[in-house]
């Protein structure tokens, strides 16, 4: 099967646990589109459900289906979020962001009593570290923000068109290379504490379950209960 094939039935799979009632949190990129497209067929079907995205995109694409979404600012929680992933370990640490929505994503997945992740095989890996992690960057600090990154990584402004690339609030992404990223959580740390920064693509605390597909067979990685 295709690695968009994979993508469709990850996505398929992790819908099935949409109930009647739910606010839904829709991830973004293509894995997302796919589950998007899957969740419209069951909403066209009877299941009355709300939801808010984490992308201009994404909500386009869900209002057309006919998903009630609603506008973040006013959402305090949200009951399960399913969204796509560029790099995911066995220990559920995820990296995200290649489509640059990693900001509204990480907000959406933080208000989620759970948080899903779907994507086809070749995402799965040994330990996170070979994607570039991407940062979102107040244009207004890119200049010293890229000389701090440069300690720790190598840094690519992400560009689109010849122009610098603009996330939906219009900041922009810069795709760091990390040296080394065998200690996830203190680079997570170190980039929330450099001014000028505003998210990244580390996604180390909000993934409880993957969903990942090979070959149209669906994995499902499902974080352990807390002790607690
Ligand atoms: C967007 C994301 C995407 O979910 C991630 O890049 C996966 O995208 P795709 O499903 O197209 O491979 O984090 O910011």
């Amino acid at each position: 099967m295709s690695a968009d094939g994979d993508k469709r039935a990850a996505a398929e799979a992790a819908v099935l646990e949409v109930r009647a009632g739910m606010m839904v949190g829709l991830g973004t990129g293509s894995t997302a589109a796919h589950m998007i497209r899957a969740l419209g067929r069951i909403v066209a079907g009877g299941l009355a459900i709300d939801a808010v995205a984490t992308s201009e995109a994404s909500a386009t694409l869900a209002r057309e289906l006919g998903i009630r979404v609603h506008d973040f600012a006013g959402v305090a929680r949200v009951d399960l979020t399913i969204d796509g992933a560029d790099e995911i370990d066995d220990r559920l640490l995820v990296v995200k962001g290649a489509g640059g929505a990693m900001l509204r994503e990480k907000c959406v997945a933080a208000a989620s009593d759970r948080m899903v992740v779907i994507a086809d095989g070749a995402k799965r890996v040994g330990a996170i570290g070979a994607a570039r992690v991407p940062v979102e960057v107040l244009p207004f600090a890119h200049g010293f923000v890229a000389r701090m990154l440069t300690e720790r990584s190598d840094p690519l402004l992400r560009m689109a068109g010849g122009e610098p690339y603009r996330t939906d609030q219009q900041m922009l992404v810069v795709d760091c290379a990390f040296h080394d990223l065998s200690d996830p959580q203190g680079t997570a740390a170190w980039l929330q504490a450099i001014p000028g920064v505003l998210g990244h693509g580390l996604f180390l605390s909000e993934v409880d379950a993957a969903y990942l597909a090979t070959d149209g067979v669906v994995t499902k990685l499902e974080r352990p209960a807390d002790p607690d």
